[in-house]
């Protein structure tokens, strides 16, 4: 199955891996609804596509049930959902703040199990749904802790999603080290970090939206595929 004509709907698709998403998707001809919490970054985002009506956006926070249904209401036609939402917390486990832990839970892990319960309900055979996971599930930072847990309990999620939605697909994309804005959250200077990982990895450089948008597509495309967690990290686990 190829994505031409297909409508995707990317939930985190404003920015990052999920603005990577929409490129890749785009360019094979299909359709994106993106959708995050913030409409003038999802405005910004329509304008750098540039694509007219190919892409359009709504604004929901996929830990809110109510935001999930309407969101499936307003992309009635979505065959592939796409999550990459998350807003993480990296802290210290000694002072780690929970509430701060909540919300990443929700975004998550929570929004995770709310856009499988309703993709069940709207999606058609043959559609798809893939998850974000990440490296840290593997290869944590310190103060990344939580966000370890998240990942991994992502993964275990679409193993148990998989059997469950069938014949709709469930997937994750677990990728490495991407230059975004969630490394505002993680509170480090980015640019020597990155340039001694990229030293460190076989690929010799850090990952790029549409690195992992191509890995997306793979997961959308292929119909053999399900269950799966799929690793695009250039490497990152084995240095
Ligand atoms: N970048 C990396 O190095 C890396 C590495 C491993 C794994 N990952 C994973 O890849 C995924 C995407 O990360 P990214 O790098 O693309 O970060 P990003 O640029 O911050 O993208 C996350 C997007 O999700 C949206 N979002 C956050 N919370 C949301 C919520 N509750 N409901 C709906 N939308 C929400 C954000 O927009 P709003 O704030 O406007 O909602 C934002 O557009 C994450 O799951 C992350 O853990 C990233």
């Amino acid at each position: 199955m190829d994505l031409m004509n297909r409508t995707v709907l990317i939930i985190g698709g404003g920015s990052g891996v999920g603005l990577g998403v929409a490129r890749v998707c785009l360019s094979r001809g299909a359709r994106v609804v993106l959708a995050g919490r913030t409409p003038a970054k999802l405005e910004r985002a329509l304008a750098a596509l540039q694509v007219g009506e190919r892409a359009r956006a709504v604004a929901a926070d996929v830990s809110r049930e109510a935001d999930v249904v309407g969101l499936f209401e307003q992309a009635a036609d979505v065959e592939h959902v796409v999550v990459t939402a998350a807003e993480l917390a990296y802290q210290p486990i000694r002072d780690f703040d929970v509430e701060a832990a909540r919300r990443a839970t929700d975004s998550k892990l929570l929004g995770a199990l709310l856009v499988a319960k309703h993709a069940a309900r709207r999606l058609r055979a043959g559609g798809s749904v893939t998850f974000t996971s990440g490296v840290a599930s593997d290869r944590p930072l310190v103060r990344g802790a939580w966000v370890a847990a998240l990942n991994g309990g992502l993964n275990s999620f679409v193993r148990g999603a998989a059997l469950e939605l069938a014949p709709i697909r469930v997937n994750a994309l677990s990728p490495g080290w991407v230059d975004s804005e969630l490394w505002d959250a993680v509170g480090v200077d980015k640019a020597p970090l990155f340039a001694a990982m990229a030293e460190r990895l076989p690929v010799g450089r850090i990952g790029t939206p549409d690195d992992l948008g191509h890995a997306a597509a793979f997961l959308m495309e292929n119909e053999f595929t399900t269950g799966a967690v799929l690793t695009v990290d250039g490497g990152h686990r084995f240095v």
